[in-house]
């Protein structure tokens, strides 16, 4: 088989890929390791830049987010007994889209199918070839039986656990990595949000975020041991932990009930350079990972489709391979920036193992600066609405 690009990963960045490709008239197959069903299982982070709702709308996948995303005017930050709501329309003069990723992922998939997108699932033993010189392929099994895709291009969207990043050189490849000494336990709860913005909790006993899905579906998140399991959390536990995290007004509030699901994730910055090796180029959790703090790891995987999906456009249609060569440069300058406002986030929120009593004052003095100084909420809000791309 041959094709123009050749997607490994059918998560949100490989489709959204194949989607905008799609439209400028290139040609790609997007191979999957698991089902369409189990990609869609995974819950993600759910808040939306304005970057990223106007690439789906570009990808024919805007429909559902335009009618039931929830746009967010503003956050509220709170540490101790500080509550301190950052006003996005105020300081940059837009907003953010609260619409869960999963969702995301199956308007992608629905727009791709009803355009015969080109799929295969449970692919099996990915390998990408000669991507160092003109005529690279990958191989693969699927059943049992063995194919190989001839291709220009090759996409390495098969997120962190992906075979991409590891097909390049180690001595080309450099690798930056931050593991953060907690985890979030996050649920799931068919009840209505405690309040009609995200609030970003810090409290002497460590983080907290309330956000949400829908007006009957919210999210919550409690920081919690890297060790633990979900399994050693009652619903009710959960609940009083957050309840003594949240400013008290909120947690007086709060509609509890059972958790429809529960799980943890670990907290890690990562990014390996470059992110093109040849006709290989990496994209979205395949090249970087940032800690939830601040949402941004679907928006920043959408800034590198962004430039990928331009670069390729730029090279089929005028065959002019510059943005192709400076894909790596472009993407990584804004990666860096998220990795920064992520890291800054999750510093100045949770409470680390080895804190001392000066750490904690630097974080209060933070909070405090925030608080009186529009200058730096401004700065807060730029980086949570999107740098421009
Ligand atoms: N062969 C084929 N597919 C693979 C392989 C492989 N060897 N390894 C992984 N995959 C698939 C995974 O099954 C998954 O569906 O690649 C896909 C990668 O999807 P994600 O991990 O979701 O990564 P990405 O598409 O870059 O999405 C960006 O934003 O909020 C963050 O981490 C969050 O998923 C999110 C990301
Ligand atoms: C979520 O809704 O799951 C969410 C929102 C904001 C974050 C992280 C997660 O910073």
């Amino acid at each position: 088989m041959r094709t123009q690009v050749a997607i490994i990963g059918g998560g949100p960045s490989g489709l959204l890929l194949s989607q905008l490709l799609h439209r400028a008239g290139i040609e790609s197959v997007v191979l999957e390791r698991k089902t369409k069903d189990y990609v869609l299982s995974r819950i993600r982070a759910g808040v939306l830049e304005v970057g990223l709702v106007d690439q789906l709308r570009a990808a024919g996948a805007g429909a559902r987010l335009d009618r039931d995303g929830i746009i967010h005017d503003g956050t509220v930050i709170s540490y101790g007994d500080e509550q301190i709501r950052v006003d996005f329309t105020e300081h940059t003069g837009t907003h953010v889209t609260v619409y869960g990723q999963t969702e995301v992922t199956r308007d992608l998939y629905d727009a791709r199918e009803a355009m015969n997108g080109n799929f295969a699932f449970n692919v099996e033993g990915v390998a990408i070839h000669d991507t160092d010189t003109n005529t690279p392929f990958v191989t693969y099994h699927v059943d049992g039986s063995e194919h190989r895709l001839d291709c220009d291009y090759v996409a390495g969207c098969d997120g962190f656990h992906g075979v991409s990043r590891a097909t390049i050189p180690e001595n080309v490849r450099r690798e930056y990595e931050k593991i953060y000494p907690f985890g979030w336990l996050g649920i799931l709860s068919e009840t209505p949000p405690v309040h009609d913005e995200l609030i970003y909790a810090s409290s002497d006993v460590g983080f907290a975020l309330c956000s949400m899905r829908n007006e009957n579906l919210s999210r919550y998140y409690v920081q919690c041991e890297i060790t633990d399991s979900p399994d050693n959390w009652s619903d009710d536990a959960f609940w009083e932990a957050l309840k003594r995290r949240i400013p008290e007004e909120h947690a007086t509030n709060l509609v509890t009930g059972p958790s429809i699901e529960k799980s943890i994730a670990p907290l890690r910055s990562f990014v390996s350079e470059p992110m093109r090796w040849g006709r290989l180029f990496l994209c979205g959790d395949a090249a970087h990972i940032v800690p939830p703090t601040g949402a941004k790891g679907l928006n920043t995987a959408a800034s590198d489709v962004h430039y990928l999906s331009q670069a390729l456009i730029q090279f089929y249609t005028a065959n002019d391979s510059e943005c192709i060569e400076r894909y790596s440069e472009k993407a990584l300058a804004r990666v860096w920036k998220a990795e920064r406002f992520s890291w800054w986030m999750t510093s100045l929120l949770h409470r680390f193992p080895d804190q001392s009593a000066f750490d904690i004052r630097m974080q209060q003095a933070e909070v405090a600066f925030l608080r009186d100084n529009t200058s730096a909420q401004a700065v807060l809000a730029q980086n949570y609405v999107g740098l421009p791309y």
